[in-house]
């Protein structure tokens, strides 16, 4: 060969290296940070687990990345202590750089997240507290929530107290944001609707001592019971509802968190339970069953409401990462996406209110056997009133 074309050849085989070496830079790159603030212990740890579990799913069926961004996880145990929140939230930020926050299940420490969220502009997504503040007078261009607001299964819930002919209700619940909006909604329902709550019970978070207020529901006669209960604390009401002889008399309604997660330890107990959600275990939709098959398949468990939660998350993060190209900085243009997505969800398909909380069907479920059956449709495409959010 000669000189030139050596020269030549030489000089191609550099520029296809260099060319190489520019699309593998471009196809790599940096990973993006998401901090999981979840609990891992106490009365909500396993519905922390589900939420992570759901979360990760849909990552791994993108191969570990979303938007073509490889996903690193940084995780704390927030413990469902509201005292710890901020500490955790700022460490998170501070200390681990994470590039998008995911949590938490209890309404106290999200609202901290969310304070913290609004006031250093990180993206947070909340998949499953209900505060409704977060999507209330908390709410923020970068707070978006991938579950529901306390106000939506307990409104539901009470307009269908109401048609089923009960007059006077006693509520029941812990003495926190969830509980009281909880019951607030269904008040609003129920009480519209020509029903009346004669008594408000409650204790504080997380308490399970139960005995006292059984016994003055008992003495109270009323027509019906509402409930806010969820995790370990579901499962010791619900089987202390039915040794108290209460179940047989007093027929007792909750936001379906009382039965969602628990129904393998509340047995016989939770039998017949009617309950109100955005999710239940027999939607006939392919989308919900591949989910389903998907999550069995993976965990060797069966998914719950909060599984389903934590999938939409990484679903909802998506969207928006996928419509700025990966660029998270581009904050305007990711909840542009959001607010116009379509989110293709195992519970069926939803969109987001303009202060980012789901518009969505409210299911009534019937515990039969181990799962809660879907009944009907509680309220169809149900948003949050949103009130006192300006965005
Ligand atoms: C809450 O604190 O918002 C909450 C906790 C568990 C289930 C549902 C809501």
């Amino acid at each position: 060969m000669n000189h030139p074309r050596r020269i030549t050849l030489a000089l191609a085989a550099c520029s296809a290296l260099l060319a190489a070496g520019g699309a593998l830079a471009q196809a790599a790159p940096a990973k993006l940070k998401v901090g999981l603030m979840l609990p891992y212990t106490g009365t909500f740890a396993a519905l922390g687990t589900a939420i992570e579990n759901g979360f990760r799913l849909h990552v791994a069926e993108n191969g570990g990345k979303l938007a073509g961004r490889e996903i690193e996880f940084v995780r704390v145990d927030d413990e469902s202590d509201p005292a710890k929140a901020s500490d955790n939230v700022n460490k998170l930020i501070k200390r681990d750089n994470v590039d998008v926050l995911v949590g938490t299940v209890h309404s106290g420490v999200a609202m901290a997240m969310a304070k913290v969220a609004k006031d250093t502009g990180t993206l947070l997504i909340v998949p499953n507290a209900g505060a409704d503040a977060v999507t209330g007078p908390m709410c923020a261009p970068n707070i978006f929530r991938s579950s529901f607001s306390n106000w939506q299964p307990g409104y539901a819930m009470g307009e269908m107290v109401a048609k089923k002919g009960h007059k006077k209700v006693v509520t029941i619940t812990w003495k926190y944001a969830a509980g009281d909006e909880s019951v607030r909604g269904f008040k609003e329902g129920f009480e519209k609707s020509g029903g009346k709550v004669v008594k408000e019970l409650s204790l504080p978070f997380p308490n399970v001592e139960f005995q006292a207020l059984l016994t003055e529901i008992a003495a109270s006669k009323p027509d019906a019971v509402y409930t806010f209960f969820a995790g370990g604390g579901a499962v010791k009401f619900v089987k202390d509802y039915a040794a108290a002889g209460l179940k047989k008399h007093i027929p007792l309604y909750g936001a379906g968190f009382l039965t969602d997660g628990t129904l393998e330890a509340q047995g016989l107990d939770a039998d017949g339970l009617l309950t109100t959600l955005h999710y239940a275990d027999s939607l006939d939709n392919p989308r919900d069953k591949a989910f389903r098959l998907a999550y069995a398949k993976t965990y060797k468990l069966q998914p719950d409401v909060y599984a389903v939660q934590g999938y939409d998350a990484a679903q909802m993060l998506g969207v928006g990462l996928a419509a700025v190209k990966g660029d998270i900085g581009k904050k305007a243009e990711f909840a542009e996406a959001l607010r116009r997505a379509r989110i293709d969800s195992p519970r069926g398909a939803f969109t987001l209110s303009k202060s980012h909380n789901p518009v969505q069907d409210i299911y009534l479920r019937q515990v039969t056997g181990k799962e809660n059956k879907v009944v009907g449709v509680a309220s169809k495409a149900l948003p949050d009133p949103g009130r006192g959010c300006r965005i």
